[in-house]
C-alpha cells in the first residue's frame, strides 16, 4: 500500500483512473495541463460528468489521497508509477496525434533525470503497436539520460472503459492487459491491480497495445453489423428485435471466439452464396450497406495477399496441401483454395494438389462442375500421394488442415519454405521446415 501514483492526463480516462486508485487507498497526484481542471479536483470536483465520481473525488479529496497539480516534476518527484492518460486525437488525415504524449514523456523524463528512486511509466493512452517502444522510450532515456530496465521502466497497460459506465468498468474490467519488455517491471502494477476481478494478462508491450485496436475495430464492426442487419430486417418488413435474440442467444458460432482466429478466406457453398444473395436484395431495396457490401473484396483481397506471399519467395514448384474450403470434405464451390490453385498456375507456377477427401472419380453433380468449369485440367496436377506432392517442391501450402503433422514432419525437407494458411497451433507446426510463413500471424 506505500505505493503512489501519478496520473498524467485528467480527462476521461485520467480522472476515472486518478479517482479510483484514490478510492483503493493510494496516494494519487493527477497532472494536467488545463488549469481550470487541477482547480477542480482540488476542490473535490471531478473534471468530467460520470456516474459516481462526484462521490469518489469528494471522498479521495477529504482523505488527502488525491490532489493534482500543473507541475509534472513535482508529480513524478513524489511517486513511484505515472500513469499517462493524456489524449491521442486525429490529425486531419486520420494519423494519431502523438503530441500530448510526446510532450508528458519528455517532461517525465527530465524529472527522471533528478530522481534517485527507480520509477515506472506507464502509458495508457491508445496507441499504435511499436509506439510505447519506439516513440516513448527513446524520449524518456534521452531526457533522463537514464537507462530503461535499470534506471526506470515503461509499461503499456491499455483501457477499456466505456464513458458512462468508467468507473464500474475501471472497478470491474473483462481483463486488464499489462504489457511490458521484462516481467518484472510489472511488480509494482499487479500490486495496483491485485484487487481487480478479471484475468490479469501479462504480455509484450505490442501485444498490449493491439489488444486495444483489435478490441476498438470490433465493436466497430459489431455496431455497424447491427445496424445494417437491423435495416436489412426493417425494409424487408421482419422483426429485427426478435432475429437478434435468436442470434444473440447461439454461444457457440454467433458470440463466441468461432471464425475469429486469423486464418485463410472463408468459401464454401453457403456464405458467399448468401452474402450476394442479401447485398443484391439491399440494391433492389435501394439500400446502401458497406460493411456487408465489403465483405466479399475483403475476402478476395485475402486470396491476393496469399499470391503474393508465394509469388514473393520467386520459386516455382509449389505443393498445396488440401483443396477443398476446410478438412474433411469434399464441396469445392466458392473453395479459396482452388481459386489460389489457379491464380497461381495462371502465374505460370508449376502446382501440385493433395487433398485426401477429394477425388475426381468421386465429385459428382455441382461439385465436378464447379472444379472442371474452374480448373479443367485440375485432373492433372491433383494427387492422393502426399509424399510424391511434396517431394521437389520449393514452397508447400498448408491449404486446409487434412495433412498431419506426422507426415509432414517425415517430408518436409529444411530448405522447403512452409506457408500457412490455416493457422496451425504453435503445437502442430512441422519445425522440419527452416522457413515458416502464417499468412496473418
Ligand atoms: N474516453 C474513453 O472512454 C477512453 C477509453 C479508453 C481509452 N481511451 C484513450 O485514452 C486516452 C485519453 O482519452 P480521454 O478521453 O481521457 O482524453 P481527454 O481528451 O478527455 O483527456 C486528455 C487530458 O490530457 C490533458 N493533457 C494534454 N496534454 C497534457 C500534458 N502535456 N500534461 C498533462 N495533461 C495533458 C488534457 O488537458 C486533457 O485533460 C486516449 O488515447 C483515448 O483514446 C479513452
Amino acid at each position: 500500500m506505500s505505493l503512489s501514483v501519478s496520473v498524467f492526463g485528467l480527462g476521461y480516462v485520467g480522472s476515472v483512473s486518478a479517482a479510483c486508485f484514490a478510492s483503493k487507498g493510494y496516494k494519487v497526484i493527477g497532472v494536467d495541463v488545463s488549469q481550470a481542471k487541477v482547480e477542480m479536483m482540488n476542490s473535490g470536483r471531478p473534471p468530467i460528468i460520470e456516474a459516481r465520481m462526484n462521490d469518489l473525488v469528494a471522498e479521495a479529496s477529504k482523505a488527502c489521497h488525491l490532489h493534482a497539480t500543473t507541475d509534472a516534476t513535482e508529480a513524478v518527484l513524489n511517486s513511484d508509477v505515472s500513469f499517462v492518460c493524456v489524449g491521442t486525437p486525429s490529425l486531419k488525415n486520420g494519423k494519431l496525434d502523438l503530441s500530448h504524449i510526446e510532450k508528458v514523456a519528455s517532461e517525465v523524463g527530465a524529472a527522471i533525470r533528478q530522481k534517485n528512486q527507480p520509477h515506472v511509466f506507464v502509458l495508457r493512452s491508445t496507441v499504435l503497436p511499436g509506439t510505447t517502444e519506439n516513440v516513448v522510450l527513446p524520449i524518456l532515456e534521452q531526457e533522463s539520460g537514464k537507462k530503461c530496465g535499470r534506471d526506470f521502466s515503461v509499461c503499456y497497460n491499455p483501457e477499456f472503459m466505456r464513458e458512462g459506465s468508467a468507473v464500474a468498468d475501471f472497478m470491474n474490467p473483462p481483463y486488464t492487459v499489462l504489457g511490458a519488455s521484462d516481467t518484472n517491471h510489472l511488480a509494482p502494477l499487479r500490486q495496483l491491480y491485485k484487487d481487480t476481478p478479471g484475468t490479469l494478462y501479462e504480455t509484450t508491450i505490442p501485444v498490449a497495445e493491439m489488444v486495444k485496436y483489435f478490441s476498438n475495430c470490433y465493436h466497430a464492426v459489431k455496431v455497424v453489423f447491427a445496424n445494417e442487419m437491423g435495416t436489412m430486417c426493417k425494409n424487408l418488413g421482419v422483426d429485427a428485435e426478435a432475429v437478434t435474440k435468436i442470434f444473440t442467444s447461439d454461444t457457440k458460432l454467433n458470440i463466441s471466439g468461432a471464425y475469429l482466429s486469423p486464418g485463410f478466406a472463408f468459401g464454401g457453398s453457403c456464405l458467399p452464396k448468401d452474402l450476394r444473395a442479401i447485398t443484391y436484395k439491399a440494391k433492389e431495396l435501394d439500400l446502401r450497406l458497406p460493411l456487408l457490401e465489403s465483405l466479399m473484396p475483403g475476402n478476395a483481397e485475402h486470396v491476393n495477399r496469399a499470391v503474393d506471399m508465394v509469388m514473393s519467395t520467386g520459386k516455382k514448384k509449389v505443393a498445396q496441401l488440401g483443396l477443398s474450403f476446410k478438412a474433411g470434405t469434399d464441396d469445392l464451390r466458392e473453395s479459396p483454395q482452388v481459386q489460389l490453385i489457379k491464380r497461381l498456375m495462371g502465374e505460370g507456377l508449376e502446382v501440385r494438389v493433395w487433398d485426401e477427401d477429394v477425388s475426381l472419380s468421386r465429385l459428382a453433380g455441382a461439385n465436378r462442375e464447379y472444379i472442371e468449369h474452374v480448373i479443367p485440367h485440375i485432373g492433372s496436377v491433383l494427387s492422393a500421394d502426399l509424399e510424391s506432392v511434396v517431394r521437389g517442391a520449393e514452397i508447400v501450402i498448408i491449404g486446409n488442415k487434412s495433412a498431419k503433422k506426422e507426415d509432414l514432419k517425415r517430408l518436409l525437407e529444411p530448405e522447403q519454405i512452409l506457408i500457412d494458411l490455416v493457422h496451425l497451433n504453435h503445437t502442430q507446426r512441422p519445425q522440419s521446415s527452416s522457413q515458416y510463413e502464417g499468412i496473418c500471424w
